[in-house]
Protein backbone atom coordinates (compact mmCIF):
# COMPACT_ATOMS: atom_id res chain seq x y z
CA UNK A 1 0.00 0.00 0.00
CA UNK A 2 1.35 3.22 -1.22
CA UNK A 3 1.40 6.14 1.14
CA UNK A 4 2.59 9.58 -1.00
CA UNK A 5 3.52 11.85 2.12
CA UNK A 6 6.70 12.74 1.32
CA UNK A 7 5.96 13.51 -2.14
CA UNK A 8 5.60 17.39 -0.72
CA UNK A 9 2.45 18.74 -2.90
CA UNK A 10 0.23 20.94 -1.26
CA UNK A 11 -3.31 20.71 -2.02
CA UNK A 12 -3.71 24.43 0.04
CA UNK A 13 -1.40 26.09 -3.11
CA UNK A 14 -4.06 28.23 -4.05
CA UNK A 15 -1.63 30.22 -5.76
CA UNK A 16 -1.02 26.86 -8.27
CA UNK A 17 -4.50 26.84 -8.21
CA UNK A 18 -5.52 30.39 -9.47
CA UNK A 19 -2.47 30.24 -12.22
CA UNK A 20 -3.11 26.75 -13.32
CA UNK A 21 -6.64 26.86 -13.76
CA UNK A 22 -8.68 23.48 -14.71
CA UNK A 23 -4.92 22.30 -15.35
CA UNK A 24 -4.04 22.32 -11.20
CA UNK A 25 -5.65 18.96 -9.98
CA UNK A 26 -4.36 16.70 -13.04
CA UNK A 27 -0.76 18.13 -12.35
CA UNK A 28 -0.93 17.46 -8.74
CA UNK A 29 -1.95 14.08 -10.09
CA UNK A 30 1.03 14.08 -12.20
CA UNK A 31 3.76 15.30 -9.38
CA UNK A 32 1.67 12.93 -7.06
CA UNK A 33 2.68 9.94 -9.20
CA UNK A 34 -0.68 8.61 -9.18
CA UNK A 35 -4.46 9.53 -9.31
CA UNK A 36 -4.93 9.20 -5.80
CA UNK A 37 -2.98 11.77 -3.43
CA UNK A 38 -1.97 11.46 -0.11
CA UNK A 39 -0.10 15.12 0.94
CA UNK A 40 1.49 16.63 3.40
CA UNK A 41 -0.14 19.97 3.50
CA UNK A 42 0.01 22.79 6.53
CA UNK A 43 -1.90 21.16 8.89
CA UNK A 44 -4.12 19.43 6.74
CA UNK A 45 -3.48 16.51 4.49
CA UNK A 46 -5.40 16.38 1.72
CA UNK A 47 -6.25 13.65 -0.49
CA UNK A 48 -7.87 14.16 -4.26
CA UNK A 49 -9.73 10.49 -5.78
CA UNK A 50 -8.87 9.93 -9.60
CA UNK A 51 -9.83 6.88 -11.13
CA UNK A 52 -13.15 4.76 -11.76
CA UNK A 53 -16.16 6.02 -10.21
CA UNK A 54 -14.61 7.97 -7.11
CA UNK A 55 -18.40 9.14 -6.09
CA UNK A 56 -18.90 6.27 -4.58
CA UNK A 57 -16.78 7.10 -2.05
CA UNK A 58 -16.90 10.90 -1.92
CA UNK A 59 -20.84 11.14 -1.62
CA UNK A 60 -21.11 8.28 1.00
CA UNK A 61 -21.45 10.55 4.33
CA UNK A 62 -19.84 7.80 6.59
CA UNK A 63 -16.78 8.58 4.69
CA UNK A 64 -16.89 12.30 3.71
CA UNK A 65 -19.09 15.12 5.27
CA UNK A 66 -18.91 18.77 3.39
CA UNK A 67 -18.83 20.60 6.85
CA UNK A 68 -15.69 23.14 6.83
CA UNK A 69 -14.99 21.63 3.74
CA UNK A 70 -15.76 24.44 1.78
CA UNK A 71 -13.16 27.24 1.99
CA UNK A 72 -14.35 31.05 3.56
CA UNK A 73 -13.83 32.89 0.08
CA UNK A 74 -15.61 30.49 -1.59
CA UNK A 75 -18.59 30.90 0.97
CA UNK A 76 -18.36 34.74 1.13
CA UNK A 77 -18.96 35.38 -2.84
CA UNK A 78 -20.72 31.83 -4.27
CA UNK A 79 -22.59 30.13 -1.98
CA UNK A 80 -23.02 32.49 1.19
CA UNK A 81 -22.32 31.53 4.75
CA UNK A 82 -24.37 28.60 6.17
CA UNK A 83 -25.67 27.80 2.71
CA UNK A 84 -26.98 24.01 2.16
CA UNK A 85 -23.24 23.55 0.59
CA UNK A 86 -22.05 23.52 3.57
CA UNK A 87 -24.70 21.25 6.01
CA UNK A 88 -24.48 17.26 6.53
CA UNK A 89 -26.71 14.93 8.11
CA UNK A 90 -30.40 15.51 8.65
CA UNK A 91 -29.86 19.46 9.02
CA UNK A 92 -28.54 19.13 5.15
CA UNK A 93 -31.89 16.66 4.15
CA UNK A 94 -34.32 19.29 5.56
CA UNK A 95 -32.98 21.70 3.42
CA UNK A 96 -32.38 19.79 0.36
CA UNK A 97 -36.13 19.13 0.91
CA UNK A 98 -37.41 22.37 0.21
CA UNK A 99 -34.88 22.61 -2.86
CA UNK A 100 -35.88 19.85 -4.42
CA UNK A 101 -40.00 20.28 -4.04
CA UNK A 102 -38.93 23.55 -5.52
CA UNK A 103 -36.64 22.50 -8.31
CA UNK A 104 -37.48 19.11 -9.58
CA UNK A 105 -41.04 19.12 -9.72
CA UNK A 106 -41.41 18.91 -14.10
CA UNK A 107 -44.21 21.14 -13.85
CA UNK A 108 -41.86 24.41 -12.25
CA UNK A 109 -38.82 23.45 -14.61
CA UNK A 110 -41.41 23.85 -17.69
CA UNK A 111 -42.85 27.19 -16.30
CA UNK A 112 -39.26 28.58 -15.59
CA UNK A 113 -38.31 27.91 -19.34
CA UNK A 114 -41.53 29.07 -20.24
CA UNK A 115 -40.92 32.72 -18.58
CA UNK A 116 -37.14 32.29 -20.07
CA UNK A 117 -38.62 31.84 -23.32
CA UNK A 118 -40.26 35.40 -22.95
CA UNK A 119 -37.97 37.51 -22.10
CA UNK A 120 -35.41 36.06 -25.09
CA UNK A 121 -38.36 36.41 -27.31
CA UNK A 122 -38.18 40.20 -26.29
CA UNK A 123 -34.32 40.33 -26.23
CA UNK A 124 -34.46 38.72 -29.72
CA UNK A 125 -36.92 41.40 -30.96
CA UNK A 126 -34.98 44.03 -29.38
CA UNK A 127 -31.34 43.07 -31.55
CA UNK A 128 -32.76 44.04 -34.79
CA UNK A 129 -30.43 47.29 -35.88
CA UNK A 130 -28.08 46.28 -33.28
CA UNK A 131 -24.19 45.87 -34.71
CA UNK A 132 -23.35 43.40 -32.43
CA UNK A 133 -24.64 40.93 -29.20
CA UNK A 134 -22.66 39.61 -26.63
CA UNK A 135 -24.25 36.75 -26.29
CA UNK A 136 -23.57 35.63 -22.69
CA UNK A 137 -23.99 39.13 -21.80
CA UNK A 138 -27.57 39.05 -23.24
CA UNK A 139 -28.49 35.47 -22.02
CA UNK A 140 -27.42 36.59 -18.23
CA UNK A 141 -30.18 39.34 -18.56
CA UNK A 142 -32.60 36.91 -19.86
CA UNK A 143 -32.06 34.21 -16.92
CA UNK A 144 -32.44 36.91 -14.28
CA UNK A 145 -35.49 38.17 -15.79
CA UNK A 146 -37.15 34.90 -16.03
CA UNK A 147 -35.54 33.29 -13.01
CA UNK A 148 -37.08 36.81 -10.82
CA UNK A 149 -40.19 36.39 -12.67
CA UNK A 150 -41.02 32.56 -12.11
CA UNK A 151 -39.52 32.62 -8.32
CA UNK A 152 -42.02 35.52 -7.67
CA UNK A 153 -38.77 37.77 -6.56
CA UNK A 154 -39.77 41.51 -8.06
CA UNK A 155 -37.52 43.31 -10.97
CA UNK A 156 -37.57 46.68 -12.52
CA UNK A 157 -37.14 46.54 -15.78
CA UNK A 158 -34.25 49.04 -15.34
CA UNK A 159 -32.61 47.34 -12.68
CA UNK A 160 -32.09 43.78 -15.11
CA UNK A 161 -28.49 44.73 -16.47
CA UNK A 162 -27.09 45.50 -12.68
CA UNK A 163 -29.03 42.99 -11.04
CA UNK A 164 -27.61 40.35 -13.89
CA UNK A 165 -24.14 41.97 -13.40
CA UNK A 166 -24.15 41.38 -9.92
CA UNK A 167 -25.41 37.76 -10.20
CA UNK A 168 -22.63 36.98 -12.62
CA UNK A 169 -20.14 38.52 -10.55
CA UNK A 170 -20.53 35.99 -7.81
CA UNK A 171 -19.86 33.66 -9.90
CA UNK A 172 -17.24 34.93 -11.99
CA UNK A 173 -14.68 35.73 -8.28
CA UNK A 174 -14.76 32.75 -6.70
CA UNK A 175 -11.41 31.19 -7.90
CA UNK A 176 -9.51 34.21 -7.72
CA UNK A 177 -7.84 36.70 -4.82
CA UNK A 178 -8.05 39.55 -7.62
CA UNK A 179 -10.04 42.40 -8.68
CA UNK A 180 -12.94 39.95 -9.62
CA UNK A 181 -13.03 38.45 -6.30
CA UNK A 182 -13.52 41.67 -4.36
CA UNK A 183 -16.29 42.50 -6.72
CA UNK A 184 -17.77 39.31 -5.92
CA UNK A 185 -17.84 40.13 -2.42
CA UNK A 186 -19.25 43.52 -2.86
CA UNK A 187 -22.32 42.36 -5.23
CA UNK A 188 -23.18 39.36 -2.89
CA UNK A 189 -23.47 42.15 -0.13
CA UNK A 190 -25.50 44.41 -1.98
CA UNK A 191 -27.79 41.11 -3.34
CA UNK A 192 -28.04 40.11 0.29
CA UNK A 193 -28.99 42.99 1.27
CA UNK A 194 -31.71 42.98 -1.06
CA UNK A 195 -33.33 40.04 -0.81
CA UNK A 196 -33.20 39.80 2.75
CA UNK A 197 -35.31 43.44 3.01
CA UNK A 198 -37.67 41.75 0.34
CA UNK A 199 -38.09 38.25 2.80
CA UNK A 200 -38.58 40.76 5.83
CA UNK A 201 -41.16 42.91 3.88
CA UNK A 202 -42.84 39.68 2.33
CA UNK A 203 -43.00 38.28 5.82
CA UNK A 204 -44.28 41.45 7.54
CA UNK A 205 -47.09 41.64 4.94
CA UNK A 206 -45.86 44.85 2.64
CA UNK A 207 -46.60 42.97 -0.55
CA UNK A 208 -48.69 39.97 -1.38
CA UNK A 209 -45.94 37.07 -1.80
CA UNK A 210 -47.10 35.22 -5.28
CA UNK A 211 -48.67 31.49 -3.30
CA UNK A 212 -46.36 28.64 -3.97
CA UNK A 213 -43.63 31.06 -5.58
CA UNK A 214 -40.32 30.32 -4.39
CA UNK A 215 -40.42 33.52 -2.99
CA UNK A 216 -42.87 32.34 -0.66
CA UNK A 217 -41.90 28.65 0.15
CA UNK A 218 -37.89 30.66 1.03
CA UNK A 219 -39.20 32.88 3.79
CA UNK A 220 -41.42 30.39 5.22
CA UNK A 221 -39.25 27.27 5.51
CA UNK A 222 -38.36 26.66 8.79
CA UNK A 223 -34.73 26.02 10.26
CA UNK A 224 -34.12 23.31 13.01
CA UNK A 225 -35.25 25.55 15.73
CA UNK A 226 -38.76 25.65 14.24
CA UNK A 227 -38.67 28.67 13.55
CA UNK A 228 -38.46 30.83 9.84
CA UNK A 229 -34.64 30.96 8.69
CA UNK A 230 -33.26 34.32 9.57
CA UNK A 231 -33.86 36.61 6.77
CA UNK A 232 -30.04 37.30 6.08
CA UNK A 233 -29.91 33.08 5.86
CA UNK A 234 -32.90 32.67 3.59
CA UNK A 235 -31.48 35.67 1.16
CA UNK A 236 -28.37 33.55 1.28
CA UNK A 237 -31.14 30.18 0.01
CA UNK A 238 -33.38 32.55 -2.37
CA UNK A 239 -29.97 33.37 -4.37
CA UNK A 240 -28.59 30.10 -3.99
CA UNK A 241 -31.65 29.64 -6.59
CA UNK A 242 -31.49 32.83 -8.46
CA UNK A 243 -27.28 32.53 -9.31
CA UNK A 244 -26.87 29.32 -10.07
CA UNK A 245 -29.85 29.90 -12.96
CA UNK A 246 -27.71 32.61 -14.63
CA UNK A 247 -24.61 30.71 -14.55
CA UNK A 248 -26.83 28.75 -17.07
CA UNK A 249 -25.56 32.01 -19.35
CA UNK A 250 -21.65 30.02 -19.12
CA UNK A 251 -23.14 27.35 -20.67
CA UNK A 252 -25.25 29.28 -23.17
CA UNK A 253 -22.22 30.90 -24.45
CA UNK A 254 -20.63 27.43 -24.58
CA UNK A 255 -23.42 26.32 -26.94
CA UNK A 256 -22.89 29.52 -29.00
CA UNK A 257 -19.21 28.59 -28.97
CA UNK A 258 -20.29 24.87 -30.00
CA UNK A 259 -22.70 25.33 -32.50
CA UNK A 260 -19.99 27.37 -34.37
CA UNK A 261 -17.21 25.25 -34.64
CA UNK A 262 -19.78 22.35 -35.71
CA UNK A 263 -22.82 23.78 -37.30
CA UNK A 264 -23.53 20.35 -38.77
CA UNK A 265 -26.01 20.12 -35.24
CA UNK A 266 -28.35 22.88 -36.20
CA UNK A 267 -29.91 21.08 -38.57
CA UNK A 268 -31.29 18.58 -36.42
CA UNK A 269 -31.49 20.59 -33.37
CA UNK A 270 -34.15 23.37 -35.68
CA UNK A 271 -36.02 20.06 -35.85
CA UNK A 272 -37.44 20.35 -32.02
CA UNK A 273 -36.40 16.76 -31.65
CA UNK A 274 -36.15 17.50 -27.95
CA UNK A 275 -33.97 14.13 -27.19
CA UNK A 276 -31.36 15.40 -29.48
CA UNK A 277 -31.77 18.60 -27.69
CA UNK A 278 -31.01 16.95 -24.30
CA UNK A 279 -28.26 15.15 -25.49
CA UNK A 280 -26.59 18.30 -26.86
CA UNK A 281 -27.39 19.65 -23.53
CA UNK A 282 -25.45 17.21 -21.48
CA UNK A 283 -22.59 17.07 -24.28
CA UNK A 284 -22.25 20.55 -23.39
CA UNK A 285 -22.18 20.25 -19.46
CA UNK A 286 -19.80 17.17 -20.04
CA UNK A 287 -17.43 18.98 -22.88
CA UNK A 288 -17.09 22.46 -21.76
CA UNK A 289 -15.01 23.55 -18.32
CA UNK A 290 -17.47 25.04 -15.45
CA UNK A 291 -17.01 23.56 -12.24
CA UNK A 292 -13.66 21.94 -11.59
CA UNK A 293 -13.70 19.96 -8.84
CA UNK A 294 -15.74 19.34 -5.31
CA UNK A 295 -14.32 19.40 -1.65
CA UNK A 296 -15.40 17.14 1.25
CA UNK A 297 -14.18 16.16 4.33
CA UNK A 298 -12.57 12.56 5.32
CA UNK A 299 -14.49 11.54 8.39
CA UNK A 300 -12.45 8.04 8.69
CA UNK A 301 -9.10 6.98 7.66
CA UNK A 302 -10.14 5.97 3.95
CA UNK A 303 -8.09 4.01 1.40
CA UNK A 304 -8.23 4.61 -2.34
CA UNK A 305 -6.81 2.82 -5.01
CA UNK A 306 -4.20 1.76 -2.49
CA UNK A 307 -3.49 5.36 -0.76
CA UNK A 308 -4.59 6.51 2.50
CA UNK A 309 -6.35 9.27 3.31
CA UNK A 310 -5.98 10.62 6.97
CA UNK A 311 -8.90 11.46 8.80
CA UNK A 312 -9.63 15.29 8.78
CA UNK A 313 -7.99 15.69 5.23
CA UNK A 314 -9.62 17.32 2.85
CA UNK A 315 -10.88 15.42 -0.25
CA UNK A 316 -11.59 16.43 -3.99
CA UNK A 317 -13.21 15.26 -6.61
CA UNK A 318 -11.92 15.76 -9.73
CA UNK A 319 -15.38 16.95 -11.67
CA UNK A 320 -13.21 18.41 -14.97
CA UNK A 321 -11.06 15.56 -14.96
CA UNK A 322 -13.85 12.79 -15.21
CA UNK A 323 -15.81 14.12 -17.75
CA UNK A 324 -12.55 13.81 -19.76
CA UNK A 325 -11.39 10.41 -18.80
CA UNK A 326 -11.03 8.33 -21.84
CA UNK A 327 -12.20 5.07 -19.62
CA UNK A 328 -15.63 6.60 -19.22
CA UNK A 329 -15.40 8.85 -22.57
CA UNK A 330 -14.08 7.70 -25.93
CA UNK A 331 -12.01 10.49 -27.45
CA UNK A 332 -13.27 12.80 -25.19
CA UNK A 333 -11.82 15.55 -26.61
CA UNK A 334 -14.42 14.61 -29.44
CA UNK A 335 -17.74 17.06 -29.26
CA UNK A 336 -20.60 14.22 -29.83
CA UNK A 337 -23.98 14.99 -28.51
CA UNK A 338 -24.64 11.14 -29.77
CA UNK A 339 -23.01 9.84 -26.95
CA UNK A 340 -25.91 10.42 -24.52
CA UNK A 341 -29.32 9.47 -27.01
CA UNK A 342 -30.92 6.29 -26.07
CA UNK A 343 -29.61 5.83 -22.33
CA UNK A 344 -29.94 7.96 -19.44
CA UNK A 345 -26.60 9.13 -17.73
CA UNK A 346 -25.10 6.96 -14.81
CA UNK A 347 -25.07 9.00 -12.02
CA UNK A 348 -21.66 8.37 -11.33
CA UNK A 349 -20.40 9.16 -14.91
CA UNK A 350 -21.22 12.50 -16.26
CA UNK A 351 -21.03 14.99 -13.20
CA UNK A 352 -20.78 18.28 -14.06
CA UNK A 353 -23.21 19.48 -11.33
CA UNK A 354 -22.07 16.49 -8.91
CA UNK A 355 -22.72 13.07 -8.66
CA UNK A 356 -24.75 10.21 -6.88
CA UNK A 357 -28.75 11.21 -6.12
CA UNK A 358 -29.94 14.49 -5.34
CA UNK A 359 -32.13 13.41 -2.98
CA UNK A 360 -29.64 12.08 -0.56
CA UNK A 361 -26.72 13.76 -1.17
CA UNK A 362 -25.08 17.23 -2.85
CA UNK A 363 -25.89 16.60 -5.96
CA UNK A 364 -27.04 19.50 -7.75
CA UNK A 365 -30.96 19.81 -7.56
CA UNK A 366 -30.90 22.34 -10.79
CA UNK A 367 -29.60 19.86 -12.91
CA UNK A 368 -33.65 19.28 -14.50
CA UNK A 369 -33.41 23.02 -14.67
CA UNK A 370 -30.22 23.24 -16.60
CA UNK A 371 -30.92 20.77 -18.99
CA UNK A 372 -34.22 21.83 -20.26
CA UNK A 373 -33.08 25.86 -19.91
CA UNK A 374 -29.88 24.11 -22.47
CA UNK A 375 -31.85 22.11 -24.53
CA UNK A 376 -33.93 24.80 -25.00
CA UNK A 377 -31.20 27.80 -25.87
CA UNK A 378 -29.35 25.28 -28.37
CA UNK A 379 -32.89 25.15 -30.07
CA UNK A 380 -33.35 28.98 -29.63
CA UNK A 381 -29.73 29.12 -30.92
CA UNK A 382 -30.12 26.83 -33.97
CA UNK A 383 -33.53 28.97 -34.99
CA UNK A 384 -31.70 32.46 -35.52
CA UNK A 385 -29.44 33.50 -38.41
CA UNK A 386 -26.61 35.20 -37.82
CA UNK A 387 -23.20 35.82 -38.56
CA UNK A 388 -19.84 35.36 -36.73
CA UNK A 389 -17.79 38.47 -36.85
CA UNK A 390 -13.71 38.20 -35.74
CA UNK A 391 -13.66 38.01 -32.40
CA UNK A 392 -11.19 35.80 -30.15
CA UNK A 393 -13.06 33.00 -29.28
CA UNK A 394 -9.78 31.44 -27.56
CA UNK A 395 -11.57 29.60 -24.08
CA UNK A 396 -8.30 29.34 -21.09
CA UNK A 397 -8.12 26.93 -19.32
CA UNK A 398 -6.33 28.94 -16.62
CA UNK A 399 -9.40 30.86 -15.93
CA UNK A 400 -12.06 29.40 -13.17
CA UNK A 401 -14.69 30.01 -14.41
CA UNK A 402 -13.67 29.11 -17.90
CA UNK A 403 -15.63 31.31 -20.66
CA UNK A 404 -14.88 32.56 -24.57
CA UNK A 405 -12.82 35.35 -24.28
CA UNK A 406 -15.49 37.36 -26.51
CA UNK A 407 -17.84 35.87 -24.17
CA UNK A 408 -19.13 34.76 -28.23
CA UNK A 409 -20.43 37.64 -30.29
CA UNK A 410 -22.77 37.63 -33.16
CA UNK A 411 -24.14 40.11 -35.59
CA UNK A 412 -26.86 40.90 -38.26
CA UNK A 413 -29.18 38.00 -36.06
CA UNK A 414 -32.27 37.71 -37.40
CA UNK A 415 -34.86 34.92 -37.13
CA UNK A 416 -34.97 31.90 -39.30
CA UNK A 417 -38.59 31.30 -41.15
CA UNK A 418 -40.63 29.44 -39.00
CA UNK A 419 -38.40 30.25 -35.91
CA UNK A 420 -41.00 32.07 -33.82
CA UNK A 421 -42.49 29.03 -32.08
CA UNK A 422 -39.73 27.93 -30.12
CA UNK A 423 -39.40 24.61 -27.81
CA UNK A 424 -40.55 26.06 -24.71
CA UNK A 425 -39.90 22.41 -22.46
C1 LIG B 1 -24.82 26.36 -14.51
C2 LIG B 1 -25.27 25.19 -14.26
C3 LIG B 1 -24.97 24.54 -12.96
C4 LIG B 1 -23.82 23.93 -12.57
C5 LIG B 1 -22.54 23.73 -13.36
C6 LIG B 1 -24.03 23.49 -11.21
C7 LIG B 1 -23.10 22.79 -10.49
C8 LIG B 1 -23.31 22.36 -9.20
C9 LIG B 1 -22.37 21.58 -8.45
C10 LIG B 1 -21.03 21.09 -8.96
C11 LIG B 1 -22.89 21.42 -7.22
C12 LIG B 1 -22.25 20.71 -6.03
C13 LIG B 1 -22.58 19.25 -5.99
C14 LIG B 1 -21.93 18.61 -4.79
O1 LIG B 1 -21.48 19.31 -3.86
O2 LIG B 1 -21.86 17.39 -4.72
C15 LIG B 1 -24.16 22.09 -7.16
C16 LIG B 1 -24.96 22.17 -6.05
C17 LIG B 1 -26.09 22.93 -5.99
N1 LIG B 1 -26.71 23.56 -7.06
FE1 LIG B 1 -26.09 23.59 -8.95
N2 LIG B 1 -25.28 23.85 -10.81
C18 LIG B 1 -25.89 24.49 -11.84
C19 LIG B 1 -27.18 24.96 -11.88
C20 LIG B 1 -28.00 25.04 -10.78
C21 LIG B 1 -29.33 25.59 -10.80
C22 LIG B 1 -30.05 26.05 -12.07
C23 LIG B 1 -29.77 25.57 -9.50
C24 LIG B 1 -31.08 26.05 -8.93
C25 LIG B 1 -32.04 26.60 -9.63
C26 LIG B 1 -28.72 25.01 -8.68
C27 LIG B 1 -28.76 24.88 -7.31
C28 LIG B 1 -27.83 24.20 -6.58
C29 LIG B 1 -27.92 24.00 -5.13
C30 LIG B 1 -29.00 24.56 -4.20
C31 LIG B 1 -26.83 23.20 -4.77
C32 LIG B 1 -26.47 22.70 -3.37
C33 LIG B 1 -26.97 21.26 -3.19
C34 LIG B 1 -26.56 20.61 -1.90
O3 LIG B 1 -25.58 21.05 -1.28
O4 LIG B 1 -27.24 19.65 -1.49
N3 LIG B 1 -27.67 24.70 -9.49
N4 LIG B 1 -24.40 22.65 -8.40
Amino acid sequence: MGDDRDRGVRLDDTVGLMTAGYAWLPGLWRRGGGRALHTPGGGQPPGALGGPHPGRLFYDERHVRRHTAIPEPVQGTLFGHGAIHTLDGAEHRERKAMFLSLLKDPYRVADLVEQVAGAWDEAVGSWSGQRRVVLFDEASQVLTRGVCDWAGVPLDRAETAAVARDLVALVGGFATLGPRHWRARRARGRLEDRFATLIGQARAGAFPMPPGSVLEAVSRHPGPDGEPLKPRLAAVELLNIIRPTVAVAWFVAFTGHALHRWPQHRDRLRTEDIGYAVAFAHEVRRFYPFAPFLGGRAVTDLTWQGHTIRTGSLVLLDIFGQNHDPLLWPDPYRFEPQRHLGHDPDPYELIPQGGADAATGHRCPGEDITIALLAAFATWLSKLDYDVPAQDLTISLRRIPALPRSRFQMSDVSRVKGGAHMLRA
